[in-house]
């Protein structure tokens, strides 16, 4: 908590400030002066408490040590809304302890959202346990999902999907920050969330966050997630296997 504290106090810091901007690759794939600030705070938390613990930061990469402990840290989820401003970013932090999601957070200043969870006791918004929503039909659900910053062109793609539940009528929200509709869903704000192509630090927090909720994750063929998996299936659990057969394409709504 502290160390996602840390990060947030330099994503406000910066945020609608002057800042300087260059790109990974491809054009719009972004990284700010405040993702780098943002991970340098982050990471002196972790290193003056648990120095001897592995990590995967994502401007950073991995920092290997012989530890049980691995943390997965993305320093601002959302860094394209970021730099145009827009309050919808956040940092997120998971940790593993043996290859198994123990403890998760996920805090978007902007909004004062502290999201938190520990495996095995419960999901927390600012301290306070949520669960996810009780919507059992897709057709009726609030769904979010997120595109790639390079389209990725394959049967059941990105746009396929979308076109799939558009065109009942499902809405589909579009947010720009993994974390968020992940914390989303696990709030019952969102009744489902999916992904094409996240990378660990995206999913590894809000993942046990959406578990501690009372949700299900998957991958696109319903097998247990993992965050080393691109794709990620996130819902209430009541429409889980529905959204599959739409994603799939087995199924019609
Ligand atoms: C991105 C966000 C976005 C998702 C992208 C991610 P970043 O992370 O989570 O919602 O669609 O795939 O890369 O680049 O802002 O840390
Ligand atoms: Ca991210
Ligand atoms: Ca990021």
């Amino acid at each position: 908590m502290d160390a996602a504290r840390a990060g947030a106090a330099e994503i406000v810091r910066f945020f609608n400030k002057e800042f300087t901007i260059s790109n990974k690759e491809g054009v719009n794939n972004l990284v700010t002066e405040a993702d780098h600030a943002a991970e340098k705070a982050i990471l002196e938390v972790i290193r003056k408490n648990y120095p001897e613990h592995h990590i995967l930061s994502e401007e950073t990469g991995e920092i290997v040590q012989d530890s049980q402990y691995k943390w997965l840290i993305d320093p601002i989820d959302g860094t394209v809304n970021f730099a145009h401003g827009i309050p919808l970013n956040c940092v997120s932090i998971g940790i593993e302890k043996d290859g198994d999601m123990l403890l998760a957070a996920v805090f978007n200043p902007h909004m004062n959202e502290f999201y938190f969870a520990e495996k095995g006791k419960g999901a927390t918004l600012n301290d306070k346990p949520i669960k996810v929503s009780e919507e059992s039909r897709t057709i009726k659900s609030c769904l979010v999902t997120g595109f790639p910053y390079t389209y990725i062109n394959i049967p059941n793609g990105p746009l396929e999907i979308f076109d799939r539940f558009i065109r009942k009528g499902v809405p589909v929200r579009r947010l720009g920050s993994a974390a968020i509709d992940l914390c989303w869903v696990a709030a019952g704000r969102f009744d489902g969330f999916y992904e094409h192509k996240l990378e660990p630090w995206d999913s590894a927090a809000g993942y046990l966050i959406v578990e501690e909720a009372g949700g299900k994750v998957t991958d696109f063929e319903g097998t247990k997630f993992s965050p080393y998996q691109h794709r990620v299936l996130a819902t209430n659990g009541k429409i889980h296997e529905e959204m599959l057969g739409v994603i799939n394409n087995t199924k019609q709504l």
